[in-house]
């Protein structure tokens, strides 16, 4: 292939270059998949009905998001694993994200600690899995708080991990040399499971399957950081997390890797966003793979999205140089997009332009 010029052609040669248990690994969704190809399709058929001779020749794509601010709507949603796609994994993958002016998410399943992933100055967001150990969860609050993350993204869309059969049968584990580095001891590794995913093993062994609402004010009382839920689908879902003091919400579906045969983002977004209002951010992700794509999601009332794999393809394609594009061929499209519609910032992306 010539230079890539879209995330498809990054998808591509990513595919090329990665050992198959990885790139399964990344790729895949829960049981048939349905879900990961629906996210995908959802955006497709989200039509656009654009304005005409609004002059815009001079174009911001400019947003703050809980006060700070980004040159996108747009961040990396936390993936587990990236050292797996290039050996300075999270850290390239921040750098690019601090160097475009959009927010990192950084998973607790990250491969290099949230201490040597911060970028000075630049949003870093950390997301956390609540461990059936308390204490080691109050750890891990407490680490990125001292690491300068600025909010906390409780994942709650996993009770337990959707059976990825791809993983399954690969038996999948961290490759040698590779372990979490922001966890202690023995919690670090991650071995390949008898006849399962060494992940699956991990996450039945040692994530609490019982979490509920209190684990929400649990959480809020043991950081001072903004909480934002990740994984919300129903918006009464959502405004019970902004009763109980979440500062936000992320629609998500985990990229369809938990429960198969869920309604896509695109379609849960607007209700979700209709019931938190004014009351707090609301966030989407799975399947964004155009920068239109994100436009859509604010005109369905988003305050910015995240993008998953892309990134990862980015980074085993070139490291952070490949995350760069890939986050610059989305700021093109947006911005193209957004001319494209008559919008000359961000505060003119509105339902409206739905079709
Ligand atoms: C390889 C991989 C690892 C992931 N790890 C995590 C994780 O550790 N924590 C989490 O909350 N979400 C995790 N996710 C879900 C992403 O944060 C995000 O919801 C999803 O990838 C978005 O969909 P997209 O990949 O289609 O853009 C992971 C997704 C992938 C693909």
């Amino acid at each position: 292939m010539t230079e890539p010029i879209n995330l498809a052609d990054y998808e591509a040669l990513a595919a090329e270059r990665l050992p198959v248990m990885v790139r399964d690994y990344y790729a895949s969704g829960a049981l048939d998949e349905r879900t990961l190809r629906d996210n995908l399709a959802a955006w497709r058929q989200i039509r656009l009905r654009h304005r005409v001779l609004r002059g815009v020749g001079q174009r911001s794509t400019a947003t703050t998001l809980l006060g700070a601010p980004l040159q996108l709507p747009l961040g990396i949603a936390p993936m587990a694993f990236q050292a797996m796609a290039h050996p300075e994994g999270e850290r390239a993958t921040a750098r690019a994200a601090a160097e475009a002016g959009a927010l990192m998410v950084l998973s607790t399943m990250s491969n290099h600690p949230v201490e040597a992933v911060a970028v000075p100055g630049a949003p870093l967001w950390f997301q956390l899995y609540v461990y059936r150990d308390r204490g080691l969860t109050r750890a891990l609050v407490q680490r990125a708080e001292a690491a300068g993350c600025q909010a906390l993204v409780f994942t709650v869309d996993a009770p337990v991990l959707g059976t990825r059969e791809r993983d399954r049968r690969n038996r999948f584990h961290l490759p040698e040399g590779l372990e979490m580095g922001n966890l202690i001891d023995h919690l670090r590794q991650l071995r390949p499971g008898d006849d399962d995913s060494g992940l699956a093993a991990y996450v039945h062994e040692l994530v609490d399957p019982d979490l509920t609402w209190e684990t929400l004010d649990w959480l809020r009382a043991h950081t001072t950081l903004p909480v934002l839920l990740k994984g919300v689908a129903h918006p009464d879902d959502a405004r019970e997390a902004l009763d109980r003091g979440a500062a936000g919400v992320i629609v998500s579906n985990h990229g369809g890797r938990q429960l198969d045969g869920g309604v896509p983002t695109a379609e849960l977004l607007p209700a979700v966003a209709a019931a938190v209002g004014e009351r707090g951010v609301v966030m989407v992700d799975g399947g964004i793979r155009r920068g239109g794509d994100i436009l859509r999601a604010l005109a369905l009332g988003a305050d910015a999205a995240l993008v998953g794999r892309p990134a990862l393809w980015g980074l085993a394609v070139d490291g952070q140089v490949g995350v760069t594009r890939v986050l610059d061929i989305l700021r093109r499209e947006l911005d193209e997009t957004m001319a494209l519609c008559g919008c000359r910032d961000l505060s003119e992306v509105t339902a409206a332009l739905l079709g």
